[in-house]
């Protein structure tokens, strides 16, 4: 039989997407579906999911296919910026929900202090569950903030009616409903697990899986808060919710959570060290029998480069010339001088993680030596300065775009020679399997999924033919600089270069490995 899945987050592409949670957990229910798995997806109710459903159910179509998205301010905790930014749906401002869909399958007159329902679509053809709550989630802005790019005072509030509401839906409190297992992703859904082993709407509760895809938002709160998330007291202990003091919403998920995962082995490694743990090692350590690594896939129907519907040109491994017009593409759209040299290209959200600090210092190395860049971001403003400025600097030689366009990232992995990722830390990262994907040459630190998912071009990788792209050690300007070096010089030897691009192009990302993966963890969660 199948297993059934409740997956809970707070993204999910094509409906809501600042970063790479959202599109892993568009992608699970498909890469799941062929091991037996049946995964159910449950979303808040933002403005744009709701249209979603609103049109779904007029014109009796599937799920938008377009994203909601933008990487805003700090990406994860991001805010929807720039063109795109939604209106929140209208409502009457009495808390009371009201929207143009059929029946709900559950109504909640008092979801920790509003009210809410539960209501029913699709993604992507699999099934997904949507909490409609306008006194939570019915705002203009982003996910997370508001349009000025401020975090919302409520968060803690917003997402632990969100993470009670997936507790009652797979544990069975709602019409109807009942999982196998509740995946929870994320801070955002990090109270899911608690509330199911502190307070289980039956007695027989799910098994539960917490995944992390950046320990670097915990989801952590004053102790106050504790007296609204109707938990028994008992919840406020070190092995409960209680972090430092306070609360802790990704801990209480940890804790509580029969199984841990994160998006790749080294990343799995890594947060067993206080440099990477960010504060939570400890608990990791201890937990770390229950603890694996599951590198992340891509989501191939969104991701070909034969059939990618916002290129200029499409290919493949064997017509890498047809490369040639999505660089002019690349050019045009970044107002770079027209030429043969190498365009190393970023598409990210410009943070202290993704190392974009060093990469704007490196940047007068970089058109030194010839080669030219396309940076596609938004994030810190102080960021966003300085590749203002450096575009304005190099003229013809360094483009910049700030904000978030998914058709334009796609051109640049299609047109640009390599990608530039010198991330301080990668729980996996995506950029690099897409510039795999596209045979655009990924040029990574050597950190978590970076480390795992490309092989360095050093001579003995090069004369076996199985390098795909380049990594270097330390995030600093030397070795920033070293790589770009390196890339540039393998870029001369043309025939050199290709080789590299078809090992990636040939190298297997999709979801078929991990897709397995996940499939057995929940087996062996449901057999213990
Ligand atoms: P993270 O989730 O830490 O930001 P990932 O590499 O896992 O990093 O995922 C980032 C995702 O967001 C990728 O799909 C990438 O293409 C996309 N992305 C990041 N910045 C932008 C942008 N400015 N415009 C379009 N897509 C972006
Ligand atoms: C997080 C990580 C990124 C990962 C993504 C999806 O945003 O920063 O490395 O690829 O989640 O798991």
């Amino acid at each position: 039989m199948a297993i059934s899945v409740l997956s809970v987050a707070s993204e999910a592409y094509p409906l809501v997407k600042t970063g790479g949670l959202g599109d892993v957990v568009g992608a699970l229910p498909a890469a799941l579906a062929p091991y037996g798995v049946e995964v159910t997806t449950f979303l808040p109710g933002y403005p744009r999911v709701l249209a979603a459903l609103e049109a779904d159910a007029a014109h009796g179509k599937r799920a938008r296919t377009r994203a909601w998205a933008n990487a805003g301010a700090q990406g994860h905790k991001g805010d929807e910026r720039g063109p795109g930014l939604l209106r929140a749906r209208e409502h009457d401002g009495s808390g009371e929900v009201s929207h143009g869909l059929g029946a709900p399958l559950h109504r909640w007159p008092d979801l920790l202090g509003a009210p809410a329902q539960l209501l029913e679509g699709e993604i992507a053809g699999h099934r997904l569950l949507v909490l409609d709550a306008p006194g939570y989630f019915a705002r203009e802005g982003g996910p997370y903030g508001d349009p000025a790019g401020r975090d919302w005072d409520d968060n803690w509030r917003r997402f632990a009616a969100f993470a009670r509401a997936a507790a009652d839906v797979a544990g069975g409190a709602v019409g109807g409903e009942r999982y196998d297992v509740l995946h929870a992703h994320d801070w955002q859904s990090g109270l899911a697990p608690a509330y199911l082993r502190f307070a289980p709407p039956a007695p027989e509760a799910p098994r539960t899986v917490m995944t992390i895809h950046n320990i670097a938002f915990q989801g952590r709160y004053d102790a106050s808060i504790f007296a609204s998330l109707a938990l028994p007291a008992l919840a406020f202990a070190v092995d409960g919710v209680e972090y430092y003091g306070g609360v802790g919403y990704l801990k209480a998920g940890l804790e509580s959570a029969d199984a841990i995962t994160t998006v790749s082995p080294t990343y799995a490694r890594e947060i067993l060290s206080p440099d990477f743990g960010m504060g939570l090692e400890g608990l990791i350590r201890t937990r770390q029998r229950r603890v694996s690594g599951i590198v992340n896939g891509i989501d191939t129907a969104v991701w070909s480069p034969s059939a990618d519907p916002s290129l200029p040109a499409r290919y493949d491994a064997a017509t890498l010339d047809r490369r040639a017009a999505n660089k002019r593409a690349v050019e045009k759209a970044f107002a770079l001088d027209v030429g043969d040299g190498p365009i190393f290209c970023v598409v990210s959200r410009l943070t202290w993680q993704k190392g974009m600090d060093v990469l704007a210092d490196a940047i007068p190395a970089l058109v030194e030596r010839g080669a030219r860049l396309a940076l596609l971001g938004s994030g810190d403003a102080w960021l966003e300065q300085a590749f203002r400025d450096a575009a304005e600097r190099f003229p013809g030689q360094v483009g910049v775009r700030l904000g978030y366009d998914e058709a334009l990232s796609h051109l640049l992995q299609a047109g640009s020679d390599a990608i530039l990722i010198p991330s301080r830390f990668e729980p996996c990262g995506l950029t690099q399997l897409y510039g795999l994907a596209y045979g655009c040459v990924p040029v990574v630190a050597r950190t978590g999924g970076l480390a795992d998912t490309v092989i360095h071009a050093n001579a003995a990788a090069l004369a076996a033919g199985v390098a795909t792209g380049i990594q270097f050690d330390t995030v600093t300007y030397e070795s920033l600089v070293g790589a770009i070096a390196l890339a540039t010089d393998l870029f001369a030897d043309a025939e050199r270069w290709e080789q590299i691009q078809r090992a990636g192009m040939a190298a297997d990302f999709s979801w078929a490995t991990s897709g397995r993966r996940y499939a057995s963890l929940y087996r062996e969660l449901l057999a213990a």
